[in-house]
C-alpha cells in the first residue's frame, strides 16, 4: 500500500465509530447485505442474524459513519468440539459497497479479535466459499490462513 493510501485509510477509519450490535441494527444490516448481494436477503438470513443476537455466546459489532451503520460483524464462541478447545468464529461480516476498501472490515474484525482475546480465546476460525476471492483476500490480509480442517458436505435428496 502507498504511504498516501495508508494515510487516507487512517483518516477514514478515524471517522468510524464501532459499537456493540443490537436488534435495532437489523434493518440497516439487512439493507447493507442487500446492497452487497444486489437482491433481497432471505427470511432465513434475517432469522439467522436475529438468532445470533439472542445467543449468549454470540457477539457482534457495527461500524457507524455519521451515525449510520456502514458495516457489521457477528462472531461466536464455540465450546470444545472438532478436536478444538474453545474457539472464536466469524459468522458474518459485511461492509456497505460505498464504504468498502476503507478499513472498516479490518476495524470490525480487530474489535472482535480484542473481544476473543479478552475471553482467553486464541484460535479464530471462519469459512469462506472457495470461489469468493474477495473474502479470501480480505481474510488473508487480516491474518487468516488455511486451517487444519477440510470441509465435507453431502446433499440429501
Ligand atoms: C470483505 C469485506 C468484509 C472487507 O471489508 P472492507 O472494509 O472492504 O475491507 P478493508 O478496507 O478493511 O480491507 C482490509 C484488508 O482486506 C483487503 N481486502 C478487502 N477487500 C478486498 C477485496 N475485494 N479484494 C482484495 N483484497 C481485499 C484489503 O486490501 C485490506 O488489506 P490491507 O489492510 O493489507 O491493505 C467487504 O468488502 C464486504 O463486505 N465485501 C462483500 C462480501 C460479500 O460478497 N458478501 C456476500 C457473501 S457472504
Amino acid at each position: 500500500m502507498s504511504r498516501l493510501s495508508a494515510l487516507t485509510d487512517r483518516v477514514l477509519t478515524k471517522e468510524i465509530k464501532i459499537r456493540k450490535i443490537g436488534v435495532e441494527d437489523i434493518p440497516e444490516i439487512v439493507s447493507i447485505q442487500e446492497s452487497i448481494l444486489q437482491k433481497k436477503v432471505s427470511k432465513k438470513w434475517v432469522q439467522m442474524v436475529k438468532n445470533h443476537l439472542k445467543k449468549e455466546e454470540s457477539i457482534g459489532f457495527v461500524a457507524l459513519k455519521n451515525g449510520q451503520v456502514v458495516g457489521f460483524i457477528i462472531g461466536q464462541i464455540k465450546g470444545e468440539g472438532f478436536g478444538l478447545e474453545q474457539s472464536g468464529w466469524i459468522e458474518v461480516v459485511g461492509v456497505h459497497p460505498r464504504q468498502m476498501g476503507t478499513g472498516i472490515g479490518r476495524a470490525l474484525a480487530e474489535k472482535l479479535f480484542q473481544f476473543f482475546k479478552k475471553e482467553g480465546i486464541r484460535d479464530i476460525h471462519t469459512a469462506v466459499r472457495w470461489d469468493a476471492g474477495d473474502m479470501l483476500s480480505f481474510f488473508k490480509a487480516i491474518g487468516f490462513d488455511r486451517s487444519v480442517f477440510i470441509n465435507l458436505s453431502k446433499h440429501l435428496d
